[in-house]
């Protein structure tokens, strides 16, 4: 609880940086808004017991007038105190959400293989949002809590007792609620981790649409989602209940309280010992109290919850990448494009997929890496983007190991595309351009002859079409030759491409194996590649077998030469 306390305000505080005047000016605006509030009471009294009471009728107007300006200041400060401090902490929020969106981006790919994509949102934007406001709750509720002492102050002077009556029960009120504590909070968290199920299951569930229409399963998923969803519902119920008793029970509590207070005082008025002003006024000051103490009971009780989103919001905050940049990394922008490959040894987790890999890609060349599925072509593709790092060994670009680049550097100089993302959702012309500002129309339209990008007069809207996921759905290789084209226009000092051509026709194919020929021109290109033409077209072969490299060398070499190659081949003319 401490902890939790300490790592909550030194989050704040490290979001307030920067804001502090604005907050200040909100603080202090609140004050003033709730001295206004505390002055009713004061004057209330005064009228009473000295104006009425004691005949003293000339001060009617003037109080009037202060009343009146009294709630003009109530207003105008309360207004503007609330302005500030929303608009504050509304960017605090966005803040929080983009320095978590930041950390998710380089979180571990293995991150996003556990968690649901609607958990992640979830957490990015929820969790973040009730955190933040409740941040602001604490500020709101400071100027409140002064109030609160000072009425205190008053009440005390006027009289001990029904003050300290009042006091006692505000103590039984506070235990009271300190009971519903631990329940409220295990509930709110199980509430919590089921909406979250529910909403990663609806994503997913779509995300498959073609998947459950393909094998019949609506049904099925149907009642899947209808028993999550009374799963949730039942949970919601017993939350919303236990939270409501525990209102109940305050507000009993508290009408309990004034009443008690009324008869109290009401006879200590009919003995004399009590103005009626002072009665009034300790009413009054008894109903200004209740709203801090429901603010910080209130703040108490929901704590509860904020600490289950605070964990969740730090969670997500501390995720650690798996490739860090080394503070003294370079910017390097490649003359050649050489990458060379040294001892590499990769596992994912205890599994070894890739070990004694020693290999060079040299510039101006296409070189193929075949093998069969599973074998860790697209593994060893990612490890020179640095998607991770290898366990053992070193990998360099011109010379220069690449965990010494920038990512930034590195990234731009070697394009990995993968064959999973070639599209997303948006216009084609945003799919092809992705990545790249300012492209020129000429070298769009070259990129798409290249690309043999032939299908434009068959879409609705041309360029302007949506694509993918909500929009027309290309072929897969179409898709492909979309990929192809952005990739151009990055125009990269070394291309990978993960299995470019493995939907397209064989003419298409030609066409894209041409652009492959005029790329190396200027590039390394890599080529993991299912298909006999590639390999034939290019200057190395580079074949892997269960993470080890079984052969390097031009196609033809390999054919005579290696038998697992061969058999390779041979499988690949059967498929044909
Ligand atoms: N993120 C991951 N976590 C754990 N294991 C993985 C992960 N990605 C791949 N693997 C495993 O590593 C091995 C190599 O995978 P990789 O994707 O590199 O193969 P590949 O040669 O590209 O296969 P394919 O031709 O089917 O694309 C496989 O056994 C695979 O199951
Ligand atoms: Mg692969």
């Amino acid at each position: 609880m401490k902890k939790d306390l300490k790592s909550y305000f030194s989050l704040l505080l490290n979001y307030l940086r920067g804001n502090w005047r604005a907050v200040t000016l909100g603080v202090i605006l609140g004050i003033i808004a709730e001295i206004c509030t505390l002055i009713s009471p004061l004057i209330t009294r005064y009228l009473l017991d000295f104006v009425i009471i004691g005949k003293n009728y000339s001060y009617f107007r003037s109080l009037i007038l202060l009343s009146i300006f009294v709630l003009v200041i109530f207003l105008l400060a309360s207004l503007i105190a609330n302005y500030v401090l929303i608009k504050v902490f509304k960017l605090i929020s966005a803040k929080l959400k983009l320095d978590m969106f930041k950390t998710l981006q380089y979180a571990p790919i293995s991150f996003y293989e556990k968690e649901a994509s609607g958990g992640i949102s979830y957490r990015l934007l929820g969790d973040t949002e009730s955190l933040v406001d409740s941040w602001m709750g604490i500020l709101v509720t400071i100027p409140m809590q002064l109030i609160l002492l000072v009425s205190a102050v008053f009440m005390i002077k006027w009289n001990l007792i029904l003050a300290l009556f009042a006091f006692v029960i505000l103590g039984v009120q506070s235990y009271i609620i300190s009971r519903f504590r631990d329940p409220i909070l295990n509930y709110v968290k199980k509430v919590r981790a089921k909406g979250q199920e529910v909403s990663g299951y609806t994503v997913g569930h779509f995300r498959r649409i073609q998947l459950v229409k393909a094998i019949s399963t609506e049904n099925l998923e149907q009642k899947n989602f209808f028993k999550r969803l009374q799963e949730l519902i039942s949970l919601e119920i017993k939350t919303f209940m236990i939270s409501k008793f525990s209102n109940v029970l305050q507000a009993l509590i508290s009408n309990a309280w004034s009443l008690s207070i009324l008869f109290y005082g009401g006879m200590l008025t009919i003995y004399g010992k009590m103005t009626i002003g002072t009665l009034m006024a300790f009413m009054m000051f008894t109903g200004i109290l209740y709203q801090p103490i429901a603010g910080l009971t209130n703040l108490i009780l929901s704590f509860q919850s904020v600490r289950a989103n605070l964990m969740r919001v730090k969670e997500y905050l501390e995720i650690k990448p798996d490739v860090v940049e080394k503070n003294d990394a370079i910017d390097f922008v490649p003359k050649e494009g050489r990458i060379g490959i040294e001892n590499v040894l990769f596992s994912y987790g205890d599994k070894i997929v890739l070990s004694n890999i020693n290999i060079e890609f040299p510039p101006n060349s296409i070189t193929a890496i075949v093998g069969p599925t599973g074998s860790g072509k697209t593994t060893l593709a990612k490890l020179i983007v640095r998607f991770f790092d290898p366990k053992e060994g070193r990998i360099f670009l011109d010379g220069i190991d690449i965990r010494d680049i920038k990512l930034i550097s590195l990234r731009k100089a070697v394009k990995l595309f993968l064959s999973e993302n070639y599209v997303f959702n948006a216009t084609l012309y945003e799919n092809i351009t992705y990545g790249s500002t300012d492209v020129g129309k000429e070298k769009i339209e070259w990129a798409l002859e290249e690309a043999a990008v032939d299908f434009l007069h068959k879409l609705p809207y041309g360029f302007n079409t949506v694509i993918g996921e909500g929009g027309i759905n290309l072929s897969a290789g179409e898709v492909q030759r979309v990929a192809l084209a952005r990739a151009l226009i990055l125009s990269p000092k070394v291309f990978i491409f993960d299995e470019p051509t493995s939907s397209v026709d064989l003419e298409t194919e030609d066409k894209i194996n041409n652009a492959f020929m005029k790329l190396k021109n200027n590039s390394t290109v890599i080529i993991i590649a299912h298909r006999l033409s590639t390999a034939r077209i290019s200057d190395r072969v580079v074949v892997l077998e269960n993470g080890n490299i079984k052969g390097v060398g031009t196609h033809e070499d390999l054919l005579l030469e290696n038998d697992f190659y061969k058999r390779i081949n041979y499988i690949l003319l059967q498929q044909k």
